[in-house]
């Protein structure tokens, strides 16, 4: 109620020429009380729902229930303990490029009011590895799940990408339950051709050749679970190719879906480039989904994110086949509400 009749409007027509003012504001507040154990309790008291009927076990890590916070919402990971208090069952962070980078120049978020959607161009704006590992290693860690998600840099060329993975893995070993393979952002040129066969199927060996060789060296335990995240664009063919690869390299899992660059189905064209998300994408999102499990085959666990704006869209997704979900479209437009909300009735379903 509170959200919708005074916090939203008064953030989106504060920010209304560019939605980032209001997200850098409150990822600073957050950052802020993730220091403040006392208001974290208060918030989590509030906010979190917790039932044993929500727990899951998902690819060796033990989630409190299946609502993440997706990639791409904490880029550098400074404001989790907070986000955490909200009631995600897990977040994933990132995403996070071996260089530190700018992103794209800025507007390069826009809100497409009429369709709950949202169009980016972001370009993984980020501190790079090293500085967030320094960060980290000063700051509390969350009691619930934490994903990495790792991309290329954009000075990085293609031949290189593999190294470029492979650095921020490393550094964020310590302070990740699992790692995201970002191939699928639309904003860094030729990302996307990571997601095709033979190039996938390298950075896929290498990557989870390297957190085998990590859990050795380090003697702590099992190698930490590597998940891909692909684009929702992609097509049926693409998508099994993708599956073999993920079969044969011992991948534990897949995202579906992040952002679209099909604009079809909008209310409100927009002429801004960039990865469309929220409601329109929920169809499209749910048939990859559906796709894929029936190509996994049980053999391996789906997160589900796309155009989830409640209960039924969670219900819906996690149906056809996801294991666990993620938002973030939706957690902008509904506010931190929609976390409990989800995990209530899920926890009566
Ligand atoms: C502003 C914005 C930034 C994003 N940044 C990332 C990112 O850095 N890494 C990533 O994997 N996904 C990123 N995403 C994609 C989301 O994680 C998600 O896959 C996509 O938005 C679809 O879910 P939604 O409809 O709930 O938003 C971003 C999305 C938005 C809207």
């Amino acid at each position: 109620m509170l959200f919708k009749a005074i916090i939203r409007p008064t953030m989106f027509r504060t920010s209304a020429n560019d939605p980032e003012i209001s997200h850098h504001w409150l990822m600073d507040q957050m950052a802020r009380i993730s220091h403040n154990q006392a208001l974290l309790k208060i918030i989590e008291a509030t906010n979190a729902y917790k039932s044993p009927a929500l727990e899951r076990d998902v690819f060796g890590v033990h989630f409190p229930n299946p609502v993440g916070l997706a990639g791409g919402f904490d880029k550098n990971g400074i404001a989790l303990p907070a986000l955490a208090a909200l009631g995600f069952g897990f977040i994933e962070a990132g995403t996070v490029t071996r260089h530190a980078q700018p992103g794209n120049p800025r507007p390069r978020i826009f809100r497409l009011l009429n369709d709950q959607a949202m169009i980016n161009r972001m370009g993984f704006p980020n501190d790079g590895a090293d500085t967030i590992q320094a960060h980290l290693a000063r700051q509390p860690q969350p009691k619930i799940p934490i994903g990495w998600s790792i991309g290329k840099s954009k000075v990085t060329p293609p031949e290189e990408a593999i190294e470029d993975y492979l650095y921020s893995l490393r550094k964020l070993y310590a302070y990740a339950d699992f790692f995201t393979v970002n191939v699928s952002s639309p904003n860094t040129p030729g990302l996307r051709k990571l997601q095709d066969k033979e190039p996938l199927d390298q950075l896929m060996h290498a990557i989870v050749q390297e957190t085998r060789q990590i859990a050795e060296q380090t003697g702590r335990g099992r190698a930490k679970a590597v998940l891909v995240k692909i684009a929702p664009d992609l097509s049926e063919e693409q998508i099994s190719d993708v599956v073999a690869v993920c079969l044969e390299r011992n991948v534990s899992g897949i995202i579906a879906t992040n952002t679209t660059l099909s604009r079809t189905g909008l209310k409100q064209q927009s002429t801004e480039t960039g990865g469309l998300s929220g409601r329109p994408l929920h169809t499209r999102s749910l048939e990859v989904i559906r796709y894929l499990y029936k190509e996994l085959d049980g053999k391996l666990p789906i997160i589900g994110v796309g155009g989830i704006f409640g209960p039924d869209d969670a219900r819906r997704t996690l149906d056809a086949g996801a294991s666990l979900i993620q938002l973030y479209t939706g957690f902008i437009y509904e506010g931190p509400g929609i976390i409990k909300k989800i995990n209530r009735q899920l926890s009566h379903a």
